[in-house]
């Protein structure tokens, strides 16, 4: 595994493999502080790709102001462990100044699917993504992409973006990987009290209600599903509800009844103290 900072040695790196080789190039786009999370979408590029690309670097393009972008986790030594135990071959580590040397003047954004969700909690979180990501897709030029569905939001975003610019990248979407009980794998537990962490379980069990909730019925509104949800969250004292919201999926539009939609989204944003959590389940009715 090799770990390069410029743009210039990455793309020479990448072009010498192109040139001795036949393989597609995979791709894992990351903000570090790697987990187990992480490591599976190494993993599935590892086992599709010839070449294994991660990139790891805080982009302050998608964190809005007051939000955590000085105190974002970091740890490169243990980021370079994880990464060579999951496959990855080449490491893109770039500066802020290296990504970005001047204010940029670009922004990708793309509108319809961001106006909900995080898109409305986080106003320009979607479009620092799309920018960032795009910028990422041009330097790497991979052949695919790997994302994760916890941010199912923002895999949309993503192929939306892939599709509308004709950007030649297939995009994977991978599973949310949890810990034992629950609990989604984020760089953002580490901010969790142990309380919170405690109280953090809510999130994953008001996911398993609501599935619960599917199975046993023909039909359900999503307001149904939404109480059931937000009223599960409340028995946790420390838990704010940013946003708990069942949509159809993989459009992200609202609905009335399950009858006119073949997939559901309940999509979970919940604060523990400063930190937030996001959490989703998605459901196949048919
Ligand atoms: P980051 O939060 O580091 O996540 C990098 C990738 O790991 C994303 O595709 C995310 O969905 C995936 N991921 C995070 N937690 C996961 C889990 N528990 N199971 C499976 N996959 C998980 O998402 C970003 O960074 C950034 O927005 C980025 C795309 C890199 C652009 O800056």
């Amino acid at each position: 595994m090799e770990v390069v900072h410029s743009i210039a040695d990455l793309r020479s790196r990448i072009r010498e493999y192109r040139r001795k080789n036949d393989g597609s190039v995979g791709f894992v786009p990351t903000m570090g502080y790697l987990h187990e999370g992480h490591a599976s979408l190494l993993r599935k590029a590892r086992s599709q790709s010839g070449l294994v690309v991660l990139s790891i670097f805080v982009n302050p393009l998608q964190f809005g102001p007051g939000e955590d972008f000085e105190r974002y986790p970091r740890n490169t030594e243990r980021d370079l462990e994880v990464a060579e135990a999951a496959g990855a071959d080449l490491v893109f580590m770039p500066s802020v100044s290296e990504m970005y040397p001047a204010p940029t003047r670009t922004t990708v954004s793309v509108t319809g699917l961001t106006s909900n969700l995080c898109g409305a909690s986080r106003p320009g979180h979607f479009d620092g993504v799309a920018t960032v990501v795009s910028k990422l897709f041009h330097i790497v030029q991979p052949d695919q992409a790997f994302f994760g569905l916890k941010d199912a939001q923002q895999v949309a975003v993503i192929e939306q973006m892939v599709q509308d610019l004709n950007l030649a990248v297939e995009i994977v979407p991978c599973p949310t990987l949890r810990e034992k009980d629950g609990l989604a794998m984020s760089s953002r537990n580490v901010y969790l009290t142990e309380e919170e962490r405690k109280q953090a379980l809510v999130l994953s069990q008001s996911l398993e209600l609501a599935k619960e909730f599917v199975r046993g019925r023909s039909s359900f509104t999503a307001g149904e599903l939404e109480s059931l949800v937000r009223s599960h969250i409340a028995t946790a004292p420390l838990a704010v509800i940013d946003y708990a919201e069942v949509l159809a999926y993989p459009a992200l539009e609202t609905f009335e009844s399950s009858t006119h939609t073949d997939s559901v989204i309940i999509a979970l944003a919940v604060k523990f103290g400063k930190t937030r959590l996001i959490d989703n389940a998605i459901i196949q009715l048919r």
